[in-house]
């Protein structure tokens, strides 16, 4: 059994990976800190939050003295750092929080894990880091780091420091940098859930400049695989990326979006771009593939289908968001329960 740490395990692809691990396994006892931002939403976690070996705690990971107390009480082990703030359009209209969370946040964890000697620290990054690529050519984790978005910047300068802790203390950091992922519980602002949700609702749907930015997407499941090996098996100092070979321009996601939904393309409208919008990226996985054994499992097809699905089948998921309904349900769930 291994304590292990999971931070921002309420968000997409955090709540994901609990239930992904949790399914089944009883090789964890895990805390998940979350401190349920607008993107953190318990709900995701119903089907696991009576387990015995899974420990929710709100708070921040920026929080100093309440990260120290979680990691001697519960002898943490291993961390795996999802916690962010994760919208790149946010991120354009402020970005002091991506930097008190993504960086500072970081940094508190890593102190805490040095002092702790942990056996792993595994920080969930982004291919957005190494920028923008033209029509060629594919990410390598030997591509230089040149992010371009305050949001992009904040987690290469985790990925940076990190790193940092690794060269001068010997902390066993590992970091992956995954493409787009898409999948269900992702939150309703970005771009695969915006768009379903928005043609369901008979919306427009918002396209930034001429549609053709490319992003290479990958399932959430298949992310968290890798995100799992890499905890067990990636060694330390290391860099994995993560994606499964699969790019697309947006308004092509879009049109096949509205066409298994059944929906006309007048709801198509294309409105100003994102300021720095990055045109593409693409993500050569080979690394992990032939190192730590990992492949995708998904094709798209199948797996936007599955989303999609997700997407119609949970309404009152969406539509509790939408609503503000969701952010009542810790109250529910834990405020009582600790009077
Ligand atoms: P998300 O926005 O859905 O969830 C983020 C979670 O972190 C939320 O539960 C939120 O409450 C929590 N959080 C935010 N600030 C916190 C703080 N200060 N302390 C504690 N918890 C905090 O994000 P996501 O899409 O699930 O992304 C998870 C991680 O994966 C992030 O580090 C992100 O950079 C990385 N990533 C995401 C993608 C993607 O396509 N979504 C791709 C590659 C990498
Ligand atoms: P997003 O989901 O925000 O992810 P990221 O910017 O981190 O890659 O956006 C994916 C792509 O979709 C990106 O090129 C911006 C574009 N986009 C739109 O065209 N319209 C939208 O309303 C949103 C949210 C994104």
């Amino acid at each position: 059994m291994t304590n292990l740490l999971v931070t921002g395990g309420a968000g997409f692809i955090g709540s994901n990976f609990l239930n992904y691990i949790l399914e089944d396994g009883e090789d964890y006892n895990i805390v998940n800190l979350d401190k349920l931002t607008y993107a953190g939403n318990l709900e995701n976690l119903t089907q696991i939050e009576s387990k015995k070996n899974y420990h929710f705690i709100k708070g921040d990971i920026g929080n100093y003295e309440l990260v120290n107390h979680i990691f001697e009480e519960f002898k943490i082990q291993k961390v795996i750092n999802f916690a962010a703030e994760t919208h790149v359009d946010r991120s354009i209209l402020g970005s002091e929080v991506f930097f008190r969370t993504n960086v500072i946040g970081t940094n508190v964890l890593l102190e805490a894990a040095k002092r702790f000697s942990v056996e792993k620290f595994l920080q969930v990054s982004t291919d957005e880091v190494y920028g923008s690529l033209g029509n060629a050519g594919l990410f390598t984790e030997d591509t230089p780091i040149s992010p371009n978005s305050p949001y992009s910047s904040s987690k290469a300068s985790a990925d940076l420091m990190a790193m940092s802790f690794y060269r001068t203390y010997g902390l066993p950091v590992v970091i992956t940098r995954c493409s787009n992922n898409y999948g269900a519980y992702q939150f309703p602002e970005k771009l695969i859930p915006l768009m379903i949700i928005n043609a369901l609702n008979d919306k427009k749907l918002p396209v930034y400049g001429d549609g053709m930015n490319v992003r290479d997407w990958i399932y959430v499941i298949d992310h968290n695989k890798a995100v799992k090996l890499a905890l067990e098996k990636g060694e330390a100092g290391q860099v994995y990326n993560v994606g499964a070979s699969n790019e697309m321009p947006n308004i092509e996601i879009i049109k096949l979006i509205l066409k298994r939904l059944g929906k006309s393309e007048n709801l198509i409208e294309y409105v100003k771009d994102r300021p720095g919008h990055d045109r593409r990226y693409a993500i050569d996985s080979t690394k992990i593939q032939n190192e730590l054994g990992w492949k995708p499992a998904f094709n798209f097809e199948e797996a936007i289908e599955k989303t999609i699905d997700w997407y119609l089948g949970n309404q009152v998921w969406w539509q509790r968001i939408i609503s503000g309904e969701y952010q009542k349900y810790y109250q529910l769930q834990y405020e009582k329960r600790n009077s």
